[in-house]
């Protein structure tokens, strides 16, 4: 294992630059890691390579990842303070990755709930290896970086065990060679519910085909009154314990918004109607969303500044993930 630099720990995290960002990608990612950002050393990543699993259209993936650039920093991620950077720009991810895979058993990757319910539906036979290969990518990101933590959503937590598992495989037969990340949960919005499904968690692939599913984070004013508006609660007109699914989410977001406890929301909207609830959650939703849209666009009207700070951070980091490659390459005798 090689010593940080810094004293402070290294975090790594990263979003696939597959669809729009929504309101749980902000509540439950990037507002936690802009937030912490002063804590750690921070690594954040746009996944293109995990996106080409979804076989994007090739103008939309650049697009897309431009698009995730600009929302990173005015989601409030600082470039001067953390490293933003594009996957594909740094070689080592895929090199790593190769050898990665040759140290992990199919049974593991057979076992990840992603890969079984994409081969469910759409057939085992059809899903493209690369969805297999998936967790093994992700771990060459962590590993390449010698993350201490990786900032995740809970549904990310397999993945991150298996990095755990692969890194401790690569260091009992080579040696300390890598460090063994641990996934950092956040309590806080970390499950934000679809609007009109508070069943299940707020998803990019699923708003797409169901715009009234999230708010994304570039819906205007009006189009986001109008989806929380409509968004699913029950039958009962006013708010009352014990609160259903829908109810439930709509607090949690209002409590992220106004940093105000889940109880403390239910408290201040006990018996009021589901309207004035909805009303309360649209204005915290557009409050915060104002001054991102504003950042974004100022970032947008300069893209060519955009891409110089992708190309110097991926300078930065190549440096520290050609370093991490060529130690596993010497443990492995490619070196
Ligand atoms: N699999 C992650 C997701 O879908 C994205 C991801 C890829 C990632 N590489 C990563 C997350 C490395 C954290 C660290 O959300």
């Amino acid at each position: 294992m090689s010593p940080s630099a810094a004293s402070r720990p290294r975090v790594l995290s990263g979003i696939q630059p597959d669809f729009g960002l929504h309101l749980g990608n902000y509540l439950g990612a990037l507002r936690n890691w802009a937030r912490d950002q002063d804590r750690y050393e921070n690594y954040f990543c746009i996944v293109d390579l995990h996106a080409l699993t979804r076989h994007p259209d090739p103008e939309r993936l650049r697009a897309l990842t431009l698009e995730l650039a600009a929302m990173y920093i005015a989601c409030g991620l600082d470039p001067a303070r953390c490293e933003i950077f594009v996957q594909s720009h740094v070689t080592a991810h895929s090199q790593l990755c190769w050898i990665l895979e040759t140290l992990t058993p199919m049974g593991w990757l057979e076992r990840m709930t992603q890969f079984k319910a994409r081969s469910e539906a759409q057939g085992a036979e059809r899903v493209n290896t690369g969805v297999f290969t998936y967790p093994v990518l992700m771990a060459a990101d962590i590993l390449l970086y010698d993350a201490d933590f990786v900032p995740v959503g809970e549904d990310q937590r397999q993945h991150i065990e298996l990095s755990r598992d692969l890194a401790q495989r690569l260091n009992s037969q080579r040696g300390d060679i890598v460090r063994v990340p641990a996934p950092l949960i956040s309590a806080v919005g970390a499950r934000v519910m679809g609007l009109d499904t508070p069943e299940e968690k707020m998803s990019k692939s699923v708003a797409v085909d169901r715009p009234g599913h999230a708010v994304l984070l570039l819906d205007p004013p009006d189009v986001i009154r109008r989806k929380i508006a409509r968004a699913t609660t029950d039958t009962e007109p006013a708010v009352h314990k014990p609160v259903g699914a829908g109810v439930a989410n709509l607090l949690e977001i209002y409590a992220a918004l106004r940093e105000v406890s889940t109880d403390g929301a239910l408290a201040e909207f006990e018996g009021r109607r589901y309207s004035e609830l909805k009303g309360a959650v649209a204005d915290a939703v557009v409050d915060a969303m104002v001054p991102i849209q504003a950042r974004y666009a100022e970032l947008r009207a300069d893209d060519d500044g955009l891409r110089r700070v992708l190309a110097q951070s991926a300078a930065r980091v190549r440096l520290v993930a050609d370093a991490t490659l060529l130690r596993v390459q010497e443990a492995v005798g490619l070196r």
